[in-house]
């Protein structure tokens, strides 16, 4: 799962407390990043699901871990909105939002792919699935691919953590 591509760099956005976070914020603790958005109707739901399932798994060592999602529909995706939506997944979880440049400049440094897609009444938004993973000093180590299970994220994490 690893590979050497250059992949990520800094961000700064809002938190869904209304306080804005940048990459620094997170150093010192493991980050699992993921881009999706509050009325993905599959892929999200079910990855966050696994997140949070996979950072219970790990007990303890699970508190080194800092989940973090970031909406692609900064439009619909207000704090108040990520609030709710984040915390049913994991109480820890922090979703973070901001303008649309902020999240274009955080999904372009991990190569997401997103997408607007109109439908009858309103809009979806088309976007890759990844889970990725950082170091203690935000670098980026490697990814997930989707529908990785909560056990196997483990077994490659929970080295990292002891
Ligand atoms: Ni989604």
């Amino acid at each position: 799962m690893w590979n050497r591509e250059p992949v990520g760099g800094p961000f700064r956005l809002v938190d869904h407390t209304g306080k804005t976070r940048s990459d620094a914020d997170f150093h010192g603790k493991l980050v699992l990043l993921y881009f999706g958005f509050t009325y993905c109707p599959d892929l999200c739901p079910t990855d966050l699901a696994t997140i949070g399932a996979l950072v219970e798994k790990l007990g303890k060592a699970g508190e080194s871990l800092q989940p973090l999602f970031v909406t692609l529909d900064p439009e619909r995706d207000t704090a108040e909105r990520l609030a709710s939506y984040v915390t049913f997944f994991h109480p820890r979880m922090i979703g973070l939002t901001g303008d649309e440049a902020s999240i274009a400049k955080a999904a372009n440094a991990y190569k997401v792919y997103y997408a607007k897609v109109p439908t009858e009444h309103s809009y979806t938004v088309d976007h890759s699935g990844y889970v990725y993973l950082l170091d203690r000093a935000g670098r980026y180590l490697g990814f997930f691919p989707p529908g990785t299970p909560p056990e196997q994220m483990a077994d490659v994490i929970r080295p990292l953590v002891q």
